[in-house]
C-alpha cells in the first residue's frame, strides 16, 4: 500500500516561530497522526527554507553568515516542535546536500529538455514574499505595491532562466476542474480557479544573478546563476522522497496526499508548483491529491507575521501563559484546532486560550476523567468493575461512543479539526450528564452495586475511547488517560475506540493526576 504522504511549509529560518507556523505544523501533525491511527503508513515531512534574499539580509543584519544564521534559528523550529509533539517522520534543511543535488539535477533536466529560456527579465520584486510580480499583475493597482502583502516594491531587471507558465494554464485549469478535492476549502479553490481564467505571466523566472544574491543553491547551466528561493524549495516535497534518485522510495511515497499552507502560499503551490511537475513530465496521477490552505491567525485586525512585527511565540504563551499546565502543549493545541474552522481565519487572544481550558479541559474532560477514577478508586479499590447487563442509558452512553470513530472519519475526510473535536467534546458532556442522572454515589449507599458496577464500567470505557479518538489531538493527555486507566503504551487503531468492552475486568487503576490543575493560568 502507498505510504500516506503529509507536508506542511518550510519555514523561513529569518526569525524564530510564531503562533501562525506553529498552527499549520499542528494541523499536519493531527492529521498525519489521524492516518496513522487508521492503521496506514505514513510520512509526515517538514522542515525549513533557509535559502533567499529574506535570510541573506536577515543574517547581514546580524553579522552572521547565512549558513551560521540558519544554524542559530533552525534550533528554535525544531525544539519547538518537540515541545508541541510534531511527529515528523524527516526534517529538510533546504541547505543540505541532499536536497542541492537533487534541485541541481532536476533543474539541469529542465534545461536538457529544453523547458527553459534564458532572457532579460523586468518587473517587481518583493523580498518579504520573495516573489515577482509583472507590470500586467500590477495594472490594476496603479502603484508598485505587492499585491499580496501590500508592501513596496522593488524593480529588477535582470538576465535568468525562465519556465513556461502560461503554456501550462489550459492543462492546470482541466487538471483543478476534473478534481475537486485538489485545492480545498471550496473558497481557495475558487481562487485558483479565477486565477487561471485570465492569462497567467508567459513565464517564471526560476534563477537569481549572484550579482544580486549569492546565498542559493547555483545553477548547474550558469556560474553566474543561483535558482530562486520558491523554486529550490517547493522542490524539497520531492526530492525528500526520493526524487530523481531513489526510484522504487519515491513511488511508494509520492503523490503528496496533503500539502498543508497557508492561504498566503496558494499562489505558489496550486499554480508554479503543479506547472513545475507538469514541466518534469509529471502526469495528471502523480500530482499532489490535496492542497488545503487554512487561515490566517490575526492579532486583532492585522495578520501575525514576522514582518509586521506582531508576533505572538508559542514558547512564550507554554511557559507563562500555561505555567501551571502539566499538559500545557496539548492545551495549545487543542484551542488552535477547536477555536476555528479550518480553512478560515481566526483571532488569537490569551482569554480565548483560557476559555477553552477552563470549559472545555478542564471541566468538561478532565472533571469526567478525575470523578470516573476517583469512583473507582472509592467503590472498587482501584480496580476496573465487570459491567454486566447495561441498562438502557449505559447503552445510550456506549452508542454515542461507538459512532464517534464513524464521526471522525467523516470530519476527517473534510480536513474539519474542529467539528472532529466537537463531536467527542459532546460525547464528554453527555457523559458528565450521565454521572448526574445516574448518580452513582447513591446507587453506592443504596447498596446497588451491580448497578453501580454497570456505570463505573461504562465511564471506564468511555475514558478508555476518549484516549484513542483524541491522541490525534492532544497525544500527551491521550497518553495520560492511558496511564491513569493502568493501560500500557500498547499500539492503538481508531477501530479500538469503537469496541467494547475494551478495558480487562480487575484492571488496577494506574496512578492518577490531574489532567488541568484549576488556577494560575
Ligand atoms: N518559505 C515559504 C514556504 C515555502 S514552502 C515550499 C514561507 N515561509 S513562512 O515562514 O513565511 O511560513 C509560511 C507559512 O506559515 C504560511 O503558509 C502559513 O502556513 C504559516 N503562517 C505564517 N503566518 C501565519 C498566520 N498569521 N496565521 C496562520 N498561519 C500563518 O512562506
Amino acid at each position: 500500500m502507498k505510504t500516506t504522504y503529509v507536508t506542511t511549509p518550510l519555514y523561513y529560518v529569518n526569525a524564530s516561530p510564531h503562533i501562525g507556523h506553529s498552527y499549520t505544523n499542528i494541523a499536519a501533525d493531527c492529521y498525519a497522526r489521524y492516518r496513522r491511527l487508521r492503521g496506514e503508513q505514513v510520512f509526515f515531512l517538514t522542515g525549513t527554507d533557509e535559502h533567499g534574499q529574506k535570510i541573506a539580509q536577515a543574517a547581514l543584519a546580524s553579522g552572521k553568515t547565512p549558513q551560521q544564521f540558519a544554524d542559530d534559528v533552525v534550533v528554535h523550529f525544531q525544539s519547538l516542535w518537540e515541545r508541541l509533539r510534531i511527529s515528523h517522520d524527516d526534517f529538510i534543511r533546504t541547505t543540505q546536500p541532499r536536497h542541492e543535488e537533487a534541485v541541481k539535477r532536476i533543474v539541469a533536466a529542465w534545461e536538457r529538455a529544453g523547458k527553459l529560456r534564458k532572457s532579460s527579465y523586468q518587473g517587481w520584486y518583493c523580498t518579504p514574499d520573495e516573489t515577482f510580480w509583472t507590470d500586467a499583475e500590477l495594472a490594476e493597482l496603479g502603484r508598485p505595491v505587492c499585491p499580496a502583502c501590500q508592501r513596496p516594491l522593488e524593480r529588477t531587471q535582470e538576465e535568468g532562466w525562465y519556465l513556461e507558465l502560461e503554456a501550462h494554464r489550459g492543462w492546470l485549469a482541466g487538471h483543478v476542474k476534473a478534481h475537486p478535492e485538489f485545492v480545498r476549502p471550496e473558497s481557495r479553490r475558487n481562487e485558483l480557479m479565477g486565477l487561471l481564467e485570465a492569462p497567467l505571466p508567459e513565464h517564471l523566472c526560476i534563477t537569481r544573478p549572484k550579482t544580486r544574491l549569492t546565498w542559493g543553491i547555483e545553477a548547474p547551466f550558469s556560474p553566474d546563476h543561483v535558482i530562486y528561493v520558491w523554486i529550490d524549495a517547493l522542490l524539497n516535497y520531492i526530492t525528500v522522497p526520493g526524487y530523481p534518485a531513489d526510484a522504487d522510495r519515491f513511488s511508494g511515497i509520492w503523490p503528496a496526499d496533503i500539502h498543508f499552507i497557508g492561504k498566503d502560499i496558494l499562489r505558489h503551490h496550486a499554480l508554479y508548483w503543479p506547472i513545475m511537475l507538469h514541466a518534469l513530465g509529471f502526469t495528471d496521477e502523480q500530482m499532489p491529491r490535496t492542497i488545503f490552505a487554512h487561515g490566517w491567525w490575526r492579532i486583532g485586525e492585522q495578520k501575525m507575521s514576522k514582518s509586521l512585527g506582531n508576533i505572538i511565540d508559542p514558547s512564550a504563551v507554554l511557559t507563562h501563559v500555561l505555567a501551571a499546565q502539566p499538559h500545557a502543549a496539548d492545551v495549545y493545541r487543542y484551542f488552535l484546532l477547536r477555536e476555528v474552522p479550518f480553512g478560515q481565519d481566526g483571532g488569537f487572544s490569551e482569554d480565548a486560550l483560557r476559555v477553552r481550558l477552563n470549559a472545555d479541559l478542564g471541566n468538561d474532560l478532565g472533571n469526567l476523567v478525575h470523578r470516573t477514577l476517583s469512583m473507582i478508586e472509592r467503590y472498587e479499590g482501584g480496580a476496573i468493575p465487570a459491567g454486566d447487563g447495561l441498562g438502557s442509558e449505559d447503552r445510550a452512553l456506549r452508542e454515542a461512543v461507538q459512532a464517534l470513530p464513524g464521526t471522525l472519519d467523516a470530519a476527517m475526510a473534510d480536513v474539519q479539526f474542529s467539528s472532529a473535536l466537537e463531536a467527542i467534546m459532546r460525547v464528554i458532556s453527555q457523559a458528565n450528564q450521565y454521572i448526574e442522572s445516574q448518580a452513582p454515589w447513591t446507587l453506592a449507599k443504596q447498596g446497588d452495586s451491580r448497578r453501580l458496577r454497570a456505570v463505573l464500567r461504562t465511564l471506564a470505557e468511555t475514558i478508555r475511547a476518549a484516549s484513542i479518538l483524541l491522541e490525534p489531538f492532544m497525544p500527551g493527555v491521550a497518553a495520560a488517560i492511558r496511564a491513569q486507566l493502568g493501560l500500557g503504551e500498547a499500539p492503538r487503531l481508531l477501530a479500538d475506540a469503537a469496541a467494547w468492552p475494551g478495558l480487562a475486568d480487575g484492571q488496577r487503576l494506574g496512578p492518577k493526576a490531574v489532567l488541568f490543575p484549576k488556577g494560575t493560568s
